[in-house]
């Protein structure tokens, strides 16, 4: 991420991350495994959604998911956007490869941009804690844009989120006197960086963890110490708070994609309604 700070540095970390393939045959097996590692996202999105649907996804990336649920036909239309003009491009590119014309995806900050009509959509999206940007670099800008998401959405429609809470980082933080922990991590044999150091720090007034990653290189011994980044961390309970500030109602929590209750682990998926 280098210096950029806000918007622009979450722009800068995800700029670029699917451009680099050899060829046809690497580019297929890259969309292949997008879909099948995260299957059981589509599993559960679609589960909740009515024939025909109308989505919207915030923070899209690729566009695996809008793209997946296509394929099994279960989406009229749908919207994706994302900061990162290339992940975007990647996404227009595989729906027009597989002829999913009812896609659109576009790029820009999901606070400012055209997200369609007031109550156009069945169900909105914000997966792979994309939400947890929004907090940590426009404090209130979450509830905001929730609020934009509320509004977006058709009565009784649906609001899907996941997010890492990272309890047991939150449980080390919380310990240490200034808030602040350093870990090495060590990365599997095929990865080109042999270990990295995170360095730690939650912020106790405003809930944002800071993440700074410094990597050493496997072989060369080089090191990167660019990458940075912030995350608001919600308890279930302030979630819970937030949505119904936003106007949601029938709050559920989850421990994963497989709809079993949320057991205060690392990962949290969450549903709501559309409150009237
Ligand atoms: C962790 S990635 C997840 C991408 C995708 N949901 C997935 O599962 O592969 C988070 C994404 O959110 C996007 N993002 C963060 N803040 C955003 C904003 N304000 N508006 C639109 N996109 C945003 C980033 O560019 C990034 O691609």
């Amino acid at each position: 991420m280098g210096d950029l700070e806000g918007m622009d540095g979450i722009a800068a970390a995800y700029e670029g991350l699917e451009t680099a393939f050899a060829d046809d045959a690497a580019l297929q097996a890259y969309r292949r495994s997008a879909l099948e590692r995260h299957a059981a996202q589509a599993d559960l999105v679609g589960a909740l959604l009515p024939d025909d649907a109308a989505v919207l996804e915030i923070g899209t990336g690729n566009g695996r998911l809008l793209i997946d649920l296509a394929q099994r036909g279960r989406l009229a239309s749908a919207l994706g956007v994302d900061l990162a003009h290339s992940r975007i491009a990647f996404a227009e590119r595989w729906a027009q490869d597989v002829g999913a014309e009812q896609l659109r995806f576009a790029a820009g900050d999901a606070l400012a941009m055209d997200l369609g009509e007031a109550a156009a959509w069945d169900a909105a999206v914000v997966i792979t804690a994309a939400l947890a940007y929004f907090d940590a670099v426009v404090p209130g800008s979450a509830r905001r844009m929730l609020g934009r998401l509320r509004e977006g959405l058709k009565p009784g429609g649906r609001l899907v989120l996941e997010l890492y809470p990272h309890p047991s980082w939150r449980r080390m933080l919380d310990d240490a006197e200034d808030g602040r922990a350093r870990l090495w991590s060590e990365l599997p044999e095929g990865d080109p960086w042999r270990f990295y150091l995170s360095d730690l720090h939650l912020d106790r007034d405003t809930g944002v963890l800071t993440h700074r990653k410094t990597f050493v290189h496997r072989t060369t011994g080089e090191i990167d110490e660019g990458r940075r980044e912030a995350l608001r961390l919600y308890s279930t309970e302030e979630l819970t708070t937030l949505l119904g500030e936003a106007g949601f109602a029938d709050v559920e929590t989850f421990a994963g994609w497989d709809g079993a209750p949320y057991d205060d682990g690392e990962l949290l998926v969450v549903t709501a309604r559309r409150a009237d």
